[in-house]
């Protein structure tokens, strides 16, 4: 009897998981372009994204929109309409002062109104995007400070209950267990949201839950991995793309095939993510017009660290 009822309990919610979700397995990604000024491909154009992270979307069955820095208010808000979801790459401006962060705010405030009306929008920031997002969030960039994480390679100090997570729920423990224990994940940062800062910013702090932490060379302890609790708002402050697609010598990028699984796994976790949500071009004319398909990635491994880069 028991037995019988647990069955029809487990039916029920598996019936309720699968009609609950109206799983689009053709996902459209937005990713943020972002100033070449100051940078070494400025002599390119005026804006790019590194080809590293449009790899990453692809590898797990997502195609890429790339997102233009001044796009007014109208166009992010029918775009954001078109797309399943939105990348913040790393790179290198200011997270309030910029192109990248007054389009990335507009979009952060999109996505938490969708959510809240039922509509799962994922974001996902890396390292400059979780600069950005900690400080979107918390309403200010003093949430910031220095660090000495440049070229620096660290597995993860996972933060307690961090398998209950969304992020982490489907990892093996094989994975884990190698995440935590070998220089893996690639840190390239100057600055960072430390765990101090994170605890004492109220904002910040119901807002996202920390899933792991890390010391960068003077033993400032970091935040390093967070989710959103409610919204489904992703953020790393190391890259989980540069495993599988950067080949620069003169950085530590791990290679080692567990490093691919790390990368894979959490593109995976991320395309997953925005399989939720149904927005869609107007037409076929119109989304063909916006993919990054019209873009051609140029060999920039010999002016920079990334081997390819999109000029947008
Ligand atoms: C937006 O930036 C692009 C370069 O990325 C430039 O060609 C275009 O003129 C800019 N548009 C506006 C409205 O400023
Ligand atoms: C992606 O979603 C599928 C189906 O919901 C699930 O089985 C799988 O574990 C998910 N993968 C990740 C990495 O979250
Ligand atoms: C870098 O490589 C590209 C593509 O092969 C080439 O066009 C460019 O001149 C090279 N630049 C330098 C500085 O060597």
């Amino acid at each position: 009897m028991l037995s019988r009822s647990l069955l029809l309990i487990s039916i029920l919610s598996i019936t309720f998981v699968h009609s609950k979700k109206n799983v689009n397995n053709r996902p459209i990604i937005g990713i943020l372009a972002q100033s070449t000024k100051g940078t070494s491909v400025e002599s390119l154009g005026q804006t790019y994204i590194d080809a590293a992270y449009v790899k990453y979307v692809e590898s797990s069955g997502g195609r890429v929109v790339p997102i233009k820095n001044n796009l007014s208010h109208d166009e992010l808000s029918n775009l954001f309409n078109s797309i399943n979801g939105v990348l913040f790459p790393g790179g290198d401006v200011d997270v309030v002062d910029s192109g990248y962060a007054k389009t990335g705010e507009i979009i952060v405030k999109l996505a938490k109104k969708a959510f809240d009306k039922g509509d799962y929008f994922p974001l996902w920031g890396t390292c400059l995007g979780f600069q950005f997002l900690a400080t979107a969030v918390s309403g200010t960039s003093s949430i910031l400070s220095s660090s000495d994480a440049e070229n620096l390679a660290l597995p993860l100090d996972f933060s307690r209950g961090y398998k209950e997570s969304r992020m982490f729920s489907s990892m093996s423990s094989k994975l884990a267990k190698y995440l935590s224990t070998a220089s893996t994940t690639v840190n390239l940062h100057r600055n960072c949201v430390t765990t101090e800062s994170f605890d004492g910013n109220m904002k910040l702090k119901q807002f996202f839950r920390v899933l792991s932490t890390n010391y960068d060379r003077n033993q400032k302890h970091f935040v390093s991995t967070m989710e959103g609790i409610k919204y489904p708002f992703y953020a790393t402050q190391w890259h989980p793309e540069k495993n599988s697609f950067e080949w620069t010598k003169a950085l530590k990028i791990p290679h080692e095939a567990m490093s691919i699984e790390v990368t894979q796994y959490f593109s995976n976790f991320f395309i997953n993510e925005t399989r939720s949500n149904n927005h869609k071009f107007k037409s076929i004319e119109e989304q063909e017009k916006n993919m990054m398909y019209n873009y051609c990635p140029i060999f920039t491994g010999n002016i920079s660290n990334w081997v390819q880069t999109y000029i947008i």
